[in-house]
């Protein structure tokens, strides 16, 4: 696997626009199964985007790229399975599950395992399809899926606001019979695109402020869209957060401030002068961070999960005491090892992680434990004094299109080795 090798002390600064939201971009990628032909601009180049585009290609669809637009096109041969090889290059693979049951009528994909962030169960996928009329068989560590005649809507209480599982539901409602309602649905952008994306190919969908989301299931789809996937928050955070840990001056374009409005709050309290404009934010970061007193990870519109190990190495350096509670992974502080390497003092027990802050890192070898715990390491060295070797950054090209590039541009020394 490839390095990073940072030198520290280097101002992030400049004006960045942000790439398309990666955790919208693989379930509208997977949703395209169900029209003809689909164009979607802002698609993100991810190692997970080309995975998706794999698992597409295998069921029978083409799949182009041109710039930041990928064109998917779905003729009548349309493959129910997904080996257990492209079901492992991304997790949430199992999105399509949804999608080639409205497709195909049966489907079957492995089980996916566990991931760096813990166990990933997907039981509320597969009670929510089983509710639908779904017969569901697990055979040999592969899930077996079956429909007699149609899926039917029905009324679904989910014990825990999944987003993956409420992507599954949509996917599995559109053409259902009937009407299917999702009490505690989850709100996160990302599902609202994908209604969004749904909606434009002819789908009748109800989302809720109460978190409830109402499909009236129809007949057919229409088959051709085009569709432009929202700006990545998380990405948007995580240059925010490699501006803010090294006193630097940046503005980020083509972004949606609002998707941020438990983040932006954080940077205040840790000293940053922020802005917003309708796509922009500018944030300016303090000589010396304050810590945040507390960052609790919650379901949107709470603080998201996948912000909390950027702001963790944010909070590394601030002049106090910060405390993380991690609600939504069991499993989600394994990055801070790895800045402990550099130099950082923090203590986990259990879901809380106590950091106490120090006035410098220094430069150390690290190694990403997954994608945005790999990204907190390179936020952390972009700051440290010296150089130092963030490796296995196949976990942070999942998510981060041409990260060293826009750093470099923003004035940081990285290269790859
Ligand atoms: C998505 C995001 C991920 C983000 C997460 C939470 C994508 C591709 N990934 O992941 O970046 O960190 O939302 O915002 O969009 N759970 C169960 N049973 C289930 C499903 C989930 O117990 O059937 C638990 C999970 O173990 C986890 C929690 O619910 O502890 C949240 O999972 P979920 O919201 O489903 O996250 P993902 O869709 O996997």
């Amino acid at each position: 696997m490839a390095n990073f090798l940072i030198e520290g002390e280097n101002r992030i600064g400049g004006e960045l626009p942000i790439h398309g939201a990666k955790n919208a971009a693989l379930p509208i990628l997977a949703a395209a199964l169900l029209t003809r032909r689909s164009v979607l601009h802002n698609c993100p180049d991810l190692s997970d985007v080309r995975a998706a585009a794999h698992i597409l290609e295998h069921l029978g669809c083409t799949v182009q790229r041109e710039g930041d637009t990928v064109i998917v096109e779905s003729d009548d041969g349309v493959y129910c399975d997904i080996p257990d090889g492209l079901m492992r290059e991304m997790r949430s693979s199992v999105v399509f599950l949804g999608a080639i049951l409205t497709r195909c009528g049966r489907a079957r994909v492995s089980f996916p395992g566990g991931c760096e962030l813990g166990p990933r169960p997907i039981d509320i996928h597969l009670a929510s399809l089983e509710r639908m009329g779904v017969n569901i068989k697990e055979d040999h560590g592969d899930l077996d899926c079956t429909i007699d005649g149609k899926m039917v809507g029905t009324e679904l209480n989910l014990p825990f606001p999944s987003v993956g599982a409420t992507e599954n539901i949509l996917l599995a409602a559109v053409l259902a019979e009937g009407t299917t309602v999702i009490h505690n649905a989850a709100r996160e952008p990302e599902i609202q695109d994908l209604a969004g994306f749904l909606t434009a190919i002819g789908a009748k969908i109800h989302l809720k402020n109460d978190g409830t989301i109402v499909v009236e299931g129809v007949e057919t789809l229409l088959p051709e869209v085009e569709y432009r996937v929202i700006p990545d928050r998380i990405a948007t955070a995580t240059y925010l957060c490699a501006a803010a840990a090294t006193g630097g001056e940046l503005l980020v374009t083509k972004t949606e401030p609002e998707y941020l409005a438990a983040v932006l709050p954080m940077f205040e309290e840790m000293g940053c002068q922020v802005k917003t404009g309708p796509d922009l934010i500018y944030l300016k970061g303090p000589r010396r961070l304050r810590p945040v007193r507390m960052v609790r990870t919650m379901p949107y519109p709470g603080f998201p999960t996948d912000a909390q190990a950027p702001f963790m190495a944010l909070s590394t350096l601030a002049q106090g005491t910060s405390v993380f509670v991690e609600n939504i992974f069991e499993s989600r502080y394994k990055h801070a090892a790895e800045l402990m390497r550099m130099g950082a003092r923090i203590k986990v027990e259990g879901r809380v992680a106590v950091v106490e802050g120090v006035p410098a890192l220094h430069s150390a070898q690290v190694r990403c434990t997954d994608l945005r715990g790999g990204a907190a390491l390179c936020i952390a060295a972009l700051a440290a004094a010296g150089v130092s070797r963030v490796s296995d950054i196949a976990h942070i090209e999942r998510g981060y299109e041409r990260l060293e590039e826009h750093l470099s541009s923003l004035g940081a020394k990285i290269t790859r080795e």
